[in-house]
């Protein structure tokens, strides 16, 4: 038995397809089970102890954190910590999904962050999430942290649909051309979830998923806009033109530098993520399909 939380968030439904299509039986929650709620995570839990809790559920808002602080760090940090408590009980291992948004960014793009890394977040939600980490590996030794970053998924809010929508509405639009990461299918991180719980020696400590390659926002919004044109997503090419981080403020700093490092995964668990040009061509043909749209149209 799996408990998966925060099964309706955009990865959390990804690995509830993948650990249905596994086989695996499963106990899916999201917000009727209020994890920042320690009586009701107690009530919520499956009725049989599980083998592992996988913990989809997030304060995600990155900018509103800024001003919810509370919120952020009940559910990115104490709730952490109650499900960690829980599982200790119960016996049970914890996958728990972290974020690029506990490093500080500064370091040239050429070089990702390891896993061993320093933290050192520069936003509520990074802080929030660097703390739930930290709370985890204190209260539960049998517990895998799997940083990702720029997911994207058919559904959701993301960074793809938001520009899908932006494209199909405006003539013209601005993407930041300073911030360097990589694009990460959710599809791709929730197959390797499954692979990681499946492995004979149960995988403990941090370690680092995304697809392959370094891109910008601009870049990788270019991309998105070529492939949708080819799949006939969008009805025409709109201008796009790259702005500095400077021109586009947030409430919240993002990192100028995203890149994570992810040869632990791939020396270790022989997981190799594939380019993200070849996961967004993926998902964008999903997108098309369901919206029964054929190439060339
Ligand atoms: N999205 C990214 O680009 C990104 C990048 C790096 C790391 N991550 C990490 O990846 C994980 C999954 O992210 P995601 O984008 O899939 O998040 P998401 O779509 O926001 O999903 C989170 C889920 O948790 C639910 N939830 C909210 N409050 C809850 C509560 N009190 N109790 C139980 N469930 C609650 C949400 O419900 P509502 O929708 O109703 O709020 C939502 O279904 C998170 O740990 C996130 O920090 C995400």
């Amino acid at each position: 038995m799996i408990w998966l939380t925060g099964s309706q968030g955009m990865l959390g439904r990804l690995v509830a397809a993948e650990l249905t299509a596994a086989g695996l039986p499963l106990h899916a929650t999201d917000r009727e089970v209020d994890l920042t709620d320690h009586r009701a995570l107690a009530a919520g839990a499956p009725p049989e102890a599980p083998a592992w809790v996988i913990n989809c559920a997030a304060y995600t808002a990155v900018d509103r954190a800024e001003s919810e602080r509370e919120a952020a760090w009940a559910l990115n940090c104490d709730a952490v910590a109650h499900l960690a408590r829980y599982c200790s009980t119960v016996g049970a291992r914890m996958v728990h999904i972290s974020t690029d948004y506990v490093f500080d960014g500064q370091r040239p793009h050429g070089e990702g962050y390891h896993e061993a890394a320093p933290v050192n977040p520069q936003s509520v939600y990074g802080r929030s999430k660097a703390a739930g980490e930290g709370a985890l590996r204190e209260e539960l030794a049998a517990h895998l942290i799997i940083r990702t970053a720029w997911l994207y998924a058919e559904h959701g809010h993301n960074f793809l649909l938001t520009m899908l929508r932006l494209l199909a509405q405006r003539q013209e639009l601005t993407v930041v051309n300073d911030q360097h990461g990589c694009p990460t299918y959710a599809r791709d991180l929730a197959g390797a979830i499954v692979q990681l719980i499946s492995c004979l020696e149960p995988p403990t400590g941090t370690v680092h998923f995304t697809n392959a390659g370094v891109t910008t926002w601009y870049d990788y919004a270019c991309r998105i806009q070529r492939s949708a044109l080819e799949l006939g997503l969008l009805p025409a090419a709109r201008t796009i033109a790259p702005v500095s981080s400077d021109q586009y403020p947030t409430a919240a700093q993002r990192p100028a530098c995203s890149v994570l490092e992810c040869r632990r995964i791939r020396e270790q668990y022989a997981i190799t993520p594939r380019a993200w040009q070849q996961a967004l061509d993926d998902c964008l043909a999903r997108l098309a399909a369901a919206s029964n749209i054929s190439p060339g149209r």
